[in-house]
C-alpha cells in the first residue's frame, strides 16, 4: 500500500469512528447505515451523492487560490461530445421549448485580460422545468448541450433559455438521506461551462440566475458570488446574459 493511500485511509477511519463515539452510534443506526451503503450502490448513486456532499470542498481545496474566473463542480450531468456550433450559436432545443430565451456572451481572456482566440465553451444545462437530457424524462437525447469557439478577439456567445431550478433525485438513498436530515433538495438554476483553451488550466464552473430561489440553499453548496449572473431584458422580449471568463496557465508539470 502506499504511504499515501495509507494516510488517508487511516484518516477517514479515525474521523468515523470519533464520530462514532462522540455521537453515540447505537447497532441499530449502524445496521441502518450499512443498508444506506447498500441502497446508494444499488441505485447506482454513489457518483450523485459525491457530487452533492463532497465535490464542493475538492474543488475548493483544488482551485480557491488560482488565478483567473472562479470555478465550481462539475456535477454528475455533463455529456462529452456535444455539438460544436455554428452562428447563430443556439443551444439545440425543442420547437417548443418552454422558458425565456436569453443569449449569453462575453470574453475568454487568460488571467492578465489577454484575450484568447479559438476558446471551447462546452455548455449544457437543464431546461426550464429543470430536467436535463440524457438523464430525465423529457428533453430529447443532446437537447440543451452544445460547445461554441472564442473569435478572434476572444469574444463568444450563444442563445439558449433560462433554465429552471431542480432537486436532486428525491426517491433515491441520497434523496431520503436530504429528507432525513431535514435540508433542501433543491439547487438553483444555473448554466455549466467548461471552458478550455491550449496551455491554460481548463475553468469548470457554473453560471447562477440571480432571480432564481435556493442560491442561499444550494444541496450541493456550489453558488459562489462571482457566478450569479444578471439577465437583462434585451428588448425583443428575452435576455441577455453578459459574463467574462479568465483562464489561469496551465501548470508546468514538477521536475522530476
Ligand atoms: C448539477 O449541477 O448538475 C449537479 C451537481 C451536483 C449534484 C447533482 C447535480
Ligand atoms: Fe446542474
Amino acid at each position: 500500500m502506499s504511504d499515501r493511500a495509507n494516510q488517508l485511509i487511516t484518516d477517514v477511519l479515525r474521523r468515523i469512528h470519533e464520530a462514532i463515539v462522540e455521537n453515540d452510534i447505537t447497532y441499530e443506526e449502524y445496521q441502518a447505515a450499512k443498508q444506506w451503503f447498500i441502497d446508494v450502490g444499488e441505485a447506482g448513486e454513489w457518483p450523485l451523492f459525491g457530487d452533492v456532499y463532497i465535490e464542493h470542498v475538492v474543488e475548493e481545496h483544488a482551485f480557491g487560490n488560482r488565478a483567473g474566473s472562479q470555478g465550481t463542480i462539475l456535477g454528475p450531468f455533463h455529456l462529452p461530445g456535444a455539438p460544436l456550433l455554428d452562428p447563430p450559436f443556439e443551444l439545440p432545443h425543442r420547437a417548443d421549448e418552454s422558458g425565456d430565451r436569453t443569449r449569453v456572451s462575453g470574453r475568454v481572456t487568460n488571467a492578465d485580460g489577454r484575450p484568447l482566440a479559438g476558446a471551447n465553451l462546452d455548455v449544457w444545462q437543464a431546461d426550464a422545468e429543470g430536467r436535463y437530457s440524457g438523464f430525465m424524462p423529457g428533453p430529447p437525447g443532446g437537447n440543451l448541450r452544445g460547445q461554441v469557439r472564442t473569435d478572434a478577439e476572444g469574444r463568444y456567445r450563444f442563445t439558449t433559455v433560462i433554465p429552471g431550478p431542480y432537486t436532486i433525485p428525491l426517491d433515491g438513498p441520497t434523496g431520503q438521506m436530504t429528507a432525513a436530515a431535514g435540508w433542501s433538495p433543491w439547487r438553483p438554476a444555473h448554466i455549466h461551462l467548461i471552458v478550455s483553451a491550449e496551455g491554460y488550466e481548463p475553468l469548470v464552473t457554473q453560471l447562477f440566475i440571480d432571480s432564481s430561489d435556493y442560491l442561499d440553499s444550494d444541496v450541493a453548496s456550489a453558488v459562489k458570488p462571482e457566478l450569479i449572473v444578471h439577465p437583462e431584458p434585451s428588448g425583443d422580449g428575452g435576455y441577455a446574459i453578459s459574463y467574462d471568463f479568465a483562464l489561469a496557465s496551465a501548470r508546468t508539470p514538477a521536475m522530476a
